[in-house]
This record gives C-alpha cells, sequence and structure tokens, in this order.
C-alpha cells in the first residue's frame, strides 16, 4: 500500500501569497491544492499559471459554500473558472493541474472531457457538512462513474463512533479514494489516512482558524515531525489521549518526543470522546494498543478494564489502560507521577505529621489521596459534594468537610500544604470572564502556605497567582504530567523515557 500523499491547501487572496505559503511548506508536503474560492477576483483570472509557478501536483478547486467553501457566484461562473483553469493545456504535463476536484453532483461533460483529453484526474467529491455518510463503500461506487475518477467523502461526525464507523467501511474499498471525517472528532482520520486507504491527507499552515477549526487541518510540519506521518506503515504501533472536550493536552507531544528520541516506530494520537465505550470500541477497530485517560473518563474506564491490578482497585480510578492478551488492563500513573513531581517541590521524603488539604475528590483526587496517604500525610478533603469527599476520605482513614466558608478555620488548619486537584481555574486566560476561576476564592492566603495546583495550562491559575502574591510557594501539574507520562511511555513501550 501506498503511503497517502500530504496536500497543502492554499487559501490565500492571491496567487503570490500562495506560492509563498507553498514554499515554506514545499520540504513536508507532496501536492497542494489551489483553492480558487478564497482568490480575489482578479487573481482568479491567472490560475491557468499556478502550476507551473508551484513546481509540485497541484489540484484545481472551486468551492461552494454549501460544500464549506467561500465560492458565492453562480455555477455558470464556476465552470468558466474552471475552464479556465483547464485551458491551453501544456504537453509538459506537469504546467496542467493535476487534479480538477468537481462535486458529484457537478455533472459538465465538457470540463469532464477536457480534464480526461489532458491528463488531469477527476477528484469527484461529497460534502457533507454537518453529518456522517451511512455505507460509504455504496456511495463511493456511486460516485465513481468512470474508473479514472478519485471519490471523496468528507463528513463531520458528531460522536467518535461515527469514526469507528469510518475505519470500518473503508476496509472494502480498494480503489483510489479519499476519506476524511472533518474536525477536531476527525483528527484520527487526519493522520492515520493511511489506515483508511486514503489516496491523501489534506493540511493547511498552522494559525488557518476556519480550516483547523472547522474542518481539523492539522498543519504539515506538525503531521510529519509530531505525528510521523511519512513513516506510518503496518508496522507502527499506535496510542492515544483520550478525554472531553480534550481541548489542552500535552501528551501527544511528551509521547511523540520520546518515540524520535529512542527510535521507536510508533505514534500517539489525541482521541476526543464523549464516552469510554466509544474510545474502546475505535482502539479495538484502529489497532490502538495503548491509551492515556483522562477528565471525564478516568473513573468511568474501571468498569471496562479486564484485568484490574491491586493498584486499581485501591484507587478506582485509571490514567493508562493497555492492551494485553487478557484484554485491557488498567494502571494509574498519576499517583506515581504527583508523588516524584510533589517530593521535588517540598525538597522532602514523606509528608510524616503534615497536615494536607486536598481540594476536590474527583479522578485525580483518588490518585492524590493515594499518594497523599502512602506518604504518611494526614489529610483532609475538601470538596463541593460532601458525600463524594466522604467516600473517598474513608478509603485512608482521612478528615473530609465541604468546599466553602463554612470551614474555613478546618481548610487554615491543613494548610501546610494545599493540593488543589479540581479542573477550575483550567484554560484561564486574563480575558477570561469565567466567574468561578479560583475554587479557593473564599480563602486568604497568609504566605507560609505550600500550594500545589494539578493544572498545568495556564501555568499559574488565578488561585496560584493569589497564593505567590501573599507569598506562597506554588507549583503547578506539568511535572505530574511529565514523570505519569515518562511512567506511562515505559509501560507502553517497555524502553524507558529518560
Ligand atoms: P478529575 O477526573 O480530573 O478529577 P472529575 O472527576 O470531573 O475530574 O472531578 C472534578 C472535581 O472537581 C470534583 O471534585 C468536583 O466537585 P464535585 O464532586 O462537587 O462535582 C470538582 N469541581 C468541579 N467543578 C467545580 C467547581 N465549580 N467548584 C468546586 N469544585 C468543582
Amino acid at each position: 500500500m501506498n503511503n497517502p500523499k500530504i496536500c497543502l491547501c492554499l487559501t490565500g487572496a492571491t496567487l503570490a501569497e500562495n506560492l509563498e505559503m507553498l514554499n515554506k511548506y514545499r520540504k513536508w508536503i507532496d501536492m497542494a491544492e489551489l483553492r480558487v474560492d478564497y482568490l480575489s477576483a482578479d487573481e482568479s483570472l491567472h490560475i491557468r499559471r499556478f502550476p507551473e509557478m508551484a513546481g509540485i501536483p497541484m489540484i484545481l478547486t472551486i468551492r461552494r459554500v454549501s460544500d464549506g467553501g467561500v465560492f458565492r457566484g453562480g455555477e455558470a461562473s464556476r465552470t468558466t473558472l474552471f475552464a479556465r483553469g483547464l485551458a491551453f493545456a501544456e504537453q509538459d504535463v506537469r504546467k496542467n493541474f493535476a487534479f480538477i476536484d468537481l462535486e458529484e453532483d457537478f455533472i459538465v461533460p465538457s470540463l469532464q472531457d477536457a480534464a480526461l483529453a489532458f491528463g488531469t484526474r477527476i477528484i469527484r467529491s461529497y460534502h457533507c457538512m454537518d453529518n456522517t455518510v451511512i455505507d460509504i463503500p455504496i456511495k463511493m461506487v456511486s460516485m465513481r462513474k468512470t474508473g479514472y475518477e478519485i471519490p471523496k467523502i468528507a463528513c463531520m461526525p458528531h460522536h467518535l463512533s461515527e469514526v469507528t464507523r469510518l475505519f470500518k467501511e473503508s476496509a472494502v474499498i480498494d480503489y483510489d479514494h479519499i476519506l476524511c471525517a472533518m474536525g477536531v472528532l476527525g483528527l484520527s482520520t487526519r493522520i492515520l489516512a493511511r489506515k483508511l486507504g486514503s489516496f491523501l491527507t489534506y493540511c493547511s499552515p498552522p494559525n488557518t482558524e476556519s480550516l483547523s477549526d472547522k474542518l481539523g487541518h492539522i498543519d504539515p510540519i506538525m503531521l510529519n515531525e509530531m505525528y510521523n506521518f511519512r513513516t506510518i506503515d503496518d508496522k507502527t504501533e499506535l496510542f492515544g489521549v483520550t478525554g472531553y472536550p480534550l481541548t489542552t493536552s500535552s501528551s501527544p507531544r511528551l509521547h511523540n518526543d520520546g518515540y524520535h528520541k529512542h527510535g521507536l516506530n510508533a505514534v500517539y494520537i489525541p482521541i476526543k470522546a464523549e464516552t469510554i465505550e466509544e474510545t474502546i470500541d475505535f482502539a479495538m477497530q484502529v489497532g490502538i494498543k495503548g491509551i492515556s485517560i483522562t477528565v471525564p473518563h478516568k473513573e468511568t474506564v474501571v468498569d471496562k478494564l479486564q484485568v484490574v491490578s491491586e493498584q486499581i482497585a485501591e484507587i478506582r480510578a485509571c490514567n493508562t489502560i493497555l492492551r494485553t492478551e487478557q484484554g485491557w488492563s488498567g494502571f494509574n500513573t498519576d499517583a506515581l507521577g504527583f508523588k516524584q513531581s510533589l517530593l521535588e517541590f517540598l525538597n522532602r521524603e514523606n509528608l510524616s505529621h503534615k497536615k494536607v488539604a486536598i481540594i476536590g475528590a474527583g479522578g485525580v483526587a483518588k490518585a492524590v489521596a493515594n499518594a497523599v496517604h502512602e506518604l504518611h500525610g494526614n489529610a483532609c478533603i475538601f470538596n463541593r459534594t460532601i458525600t463524594t469527599a466522604r467516600n473517598l476520605a474513608e478509603i485512608y482513614g482521612f478528615k473530609y468537610a465541604a468546599l466553602g466558608l463554612a470551614t474555613y478555620n478546618l481548610l487554615e488548619n491543613y494548610s501546610w500544604l494545599i493540593i488543589q486537584t479540581t479542573s477550575v481555574g483550567m484554560g484561564w486566560t486574563k480575558e477570561s470572564k469565567t466567574e468561578i476561576s479560583d475554587p479557593l476564592y473564599f480563602y486568604n492566603f497568609h504566605g507560609q502556605e505550600q500550594v500545589y495546583d494539578i493544572i498545568y495550562y495556564p501555568e499559574k491559575t488565578p488561585m496560584m497567582l493569589r497564593a505567590e502574591k501573599a507569598g506562597c510557594r506554588t507549583c503547578n501539574g506539568y511535572d505530574m504530567l511529565k514523570y505519569q507520562a515518562y511512567e506511562q511511555f515505559e509501560l507502553f513501550t517497555g524502553v524507558k523515557y529518560e
């Protein structure tokens, strides 16, 4: 099987701008698509020159609004523009457009005949901008009117299960085709285009916001350097991180850097999923061996495991699953990562006789409580929902309390070390308008508290900033993330990260 080609979408307003973009990314791409719908009216008169200027195979595309493009003229003017792009074909086919993208309902025999005569392959495309396509192989056959057309289906999934179906259905297609799922949910179809047998994968320069957000395009450097696109083959081991909404994750960078460093044929991808069941079905279909689990699946995943280690049975939260001969096996590297980074921060070997406040009682708090217990700390768990705090506290014989002004004195009493484990403050920026970005908004720091926030984005949460202002030492969750990832990396690959 040939590896899919990398095709850069050019959406500049001028040919010069597009050429500049193409030259910038030339080394990372195989071909490019000239999106004439983005060109200014004047510039679109000169598209015929572009393939020669580009010097790589070019697709000619003029996308209508209904198919996700920005062309607002009628079909007659689109036909004229297409004809302009094909006209005066050269003997040297490298000077002609190599491909022309014609939507499945845009049947213009004169354009098709011209394309055929000039050696320009037709990409026959179908865009389903607000849904997925059921029975892709049947749809593809109906679109492939002549043998030389490359059918293309791009659809918009709403759930990961729809992406899983894409991978499943693509297995029977044995001719040139292009298949992708748009949006963030479809990211895997861009990176693992080879698994879909897709002829190409589309990408866009970084910061092309409309294309990266709406269509889920990755930039060509990231595709090559982070996701190893060109070296993905049948032997590549696949891993990933799952969560919802999974907006910020440093895990793909950490793990993929590790594969590069150790020369491993592996790739690690983001897998956004509302439910853990969807993630597991996806992993089984695509052949993913190991998955990092993040918010909100750390607890629900435990019931899906076939092998439950003593550690998972105790913590009841899991951040790492691995496919073994006995089925999915679970681990918790959060506890270890947290312990290592906390001891570094405190410059201590244990928490003996120290009073510790744990804020929150969710999945991360479970790993934190386990670690604090192992380090012989004396903790009190403060949570918005008191029953959850109690359930966790009782496992380790810790105290528990409601989070709020009513328990101020108790918090003060346990404030030698304050460990913040909720997601409040995550993703906060100076411009954000969220009302609650500091879970301890009611608490006045004295300055001698040591404050550990498991959030690492932003680097300093509003709570940390407030604590620092009062004179406290603070630490964010980046080192925890790093150490838990190193441990996970070793579980996944059998190789030490550092
Ligand atoms: P994780 O797996 O990352 O710990 P989680 O299981 O969703 O995520 O846990 C979220 C924790 O943050 C919980 O302790 C939650 O409190 P509740 O048990 O009362 O839901 C806490 N949390 C979430 N939003 C909060 C808020 N606005 N104020 C205070 N605590 C909050």
